[in-house]
């Protein structure tokens, strides 16, 4: 057996849930376990069951029949341990504790799987000298350094269907349909749910709308004889404080067209369920690669993808920064000559 016999590595799932933590969490397991003869740690709830020192062995049979399973085994949580200690107050004593069980339990290496925050604590946890790899999930696929997160392709899958839903009471009744996506900052999802969705209008976080594009272009499609429209929308986009994305929208354009208009919002629908087959791929490959990563001493980096070839960002560059839709993105580009509309002609 590698030098790696003993070796003990802690995996943790941080931030919000989403599809392919399972995928990821056996990819590293097995691989730790079976090619590296690794101990693995499970630490419960992010960064939280670090603080708590709450873990379990993971031994190679609890990683058997997780790879199709939702949500995540070991548990989440928002934590965030450097949040109070640059305010003051208790001082850093979160990250003392972290430091502390990290030795406690002998931990050689730690892999932290979550979006853009985790990426962050990933990164300060590094500065203090833990050997730490982290790697990209989430729906809203906006974490900088990798063209793409696990999670995103499952949940574009849901909104899509959803969306192919819609259509039909859309075309039924002769109404518009708002759906409301999942995405604070970055409108990926509603991007690629939009326009495999066949939307006529999608509204990004990232391009600015004005209204009347938005009322004049909807008006001119049902005088043009297309008796219904499909409207996506990011839960981001520009609106006023206390009122959804979805019936801002909504109402703006059934008062100022007159058009039936109804809105969806998806919610959690889009992070919950089993993850796509490519979602799996993606995630068992990327969690295979951080412990290649781990028995090579590389540490302080993201797994990240670029085209179809793993590779590597190192955390500095990632902490702190998110990847939205470039206003010029190609396929806008594309949906634009084919008429669909972004809200700012
Ligand atoms: O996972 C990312 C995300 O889905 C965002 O798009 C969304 O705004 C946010 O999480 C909401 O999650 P929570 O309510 O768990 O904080």
């Amino acid at each position: 057996m590698k030098l790696t016999k003993g070796m003990r590595i802690g995996i943790l799932t941080s931030g919000g849930d989403c599809p392919g933590l399972n995928a990821a969490i056996r990819g590293v397991g097995k691989t730790a376990i079976v090619e590296y003869g690794m101990e693995v740690i499970g630490i419960s709830s992010g960064f939280q069951g670090l603080i708590e020192k709450e873990y379990q062995v993971l031994e190679e049979k609890d990683l058997s029949g997780i790879l199709t399973l939702g949500g995540t085994i070991l548990g989440t949580s928002r934590e965030k341990p450097f949040k109070k200690a640059s305010k003051g107050g208790d001082e850093g004593e979160k990250v003392k504790k972290i430091q502390k069980n990290y030795k406690d339990l002998k931990l050689d290496a730690l892999v932290c799987i979550g979006g853009n925050g985790t990426q962050k604590t990933a990164y300060k946890l590094s500065k203090q000298g833990l050997n730490i790899i982290g790697l990209p999930k989430t729906i809203d696929n906006d974490v900088w350094g990798t063209d793409i997160t696990f999670g995103f392709d499952s949940a574009v899958n849901i909104a899509t269907e959803a969306i192919d839903r819609l259509h039909t009471t859309a075309n039924s009744h002769k109404r518009i349909m708002v759906i409301e996506v999942m995405g604070h900052h970055a409108g990926w999802l509603t991007l690629y749910a939009g326009m495999a969705g066949g939307g006529d209008l999608i509204l990004l976080p990232e391009i600015e709308y004005c209204e009347t594009c938005i009322t004049k272009y909807l008006d001119k499609r049902a005088r043009k004889d297309k008796p219904y429209s499909i409207v996506v929308v990011a839960e981001g986009i520009a609106k006023p404080e206390g009122v959804s994305a979805a019936s801002y929208i909504s109402n703006l354009i059934q008062s100022q067209t007159g058009i039936e208009t109804r809105e969806t919002i998806l919610g959690y629908i889009q992070r919950g369920g089993s993850p796509s087959p490519m979602d799996r791929i993606l995630a068992t490959r990327f969690g295979a690669h951080a412990v290649e990563l781990a028995a090579q001493n590389i540490f302080g980096v993201m797994v990240s993808m670029h085209g179809n070839k793993i590779g590597v960002s190192p955390l500095d560059e990632v902490a702190g920064r998110l990847k939205t839709v470039p206003v010029d993105h190609g396929l806008i580009r594309k949906g634009r000559k084919m008429g669909v509309n972004f809200g700012n002609e």
